[in-house]
């Protein structure tokens, strides 16, 4: 039997203080502890990216984190992205939807949370940077383009707000 171990994460800004099973995975104690079930599993592997989320502002794999490796860190999923105030959605998230940038969903808090790291590294990409760095998720549905014209349409609003 392996002994639990006490973790304290911040996600999306709120400190949470748990126990947790060494083999849990980051992507499970969101889902199952916290019950944040934006953050999706898809491969397991590394592969898909669906499970992507942000540990101290950069992109990882939540599926092959280990919860207890984020002792002491700041997280942030899908959820964190809406206004707190407001509640509105995240500019990203708006341009997607605007954008045409999902069908089923499934895929898509993944491509917002790289979409994140990469204006905010890279206000204005390129497209082969845009492509380069969405390479790592997966989408069965769009065909891609619409993704890449969402992320070209969210960098131009967070340059100016208005632009269409
Ligand atoms: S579920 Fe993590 S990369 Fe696919
Ligand atoms: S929108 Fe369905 S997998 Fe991407």
């Amino acid at each position: 039997m392996t002994s639990k171990q006490r973790i304290e994460v911040t996600v999306n800004g709120t400190r949470h203080v748990r126990e947790v099973e060494p083999r849990l995975t980051l992507a499970d104690f969101l889902r199952h502890e916290l019950h944040l079930g934006g953050t999706h599993v898809g491969c397991e592997h590394g592969i898909c990216g669906v499970c992507t989320v942000l540990i101290e502002g950069r992109t990882a794999r939540s599926c092959l984190t280990l919860a207890v490796q984020c002792d002491g860190a700041d997280v942030t999923t899908v959820e964190g992205l809406r206004d707190p105030e407001t509640g509105a959605l995240h500019p990203i998230q708006q341009a997607f939807v605007d954008g045409h940038g999902l069908q089923c969903g499934f895929c898509t808090p993944g491509f917002l949370m790289s979409t994140v790291e990469l204006l905010r590294r890279t206000p204005q990409p390129s497209e082969e940077e845009i492509k380069e760095v969405l390479g790592g998720n997966l989408c069965r549905c769009t065909g891609y383009k619409h993704i890449l014209e969402s992320v070209q349409l969210a960098a131009r609003r967070l340059e100016t707000p208005q632009a269409g």
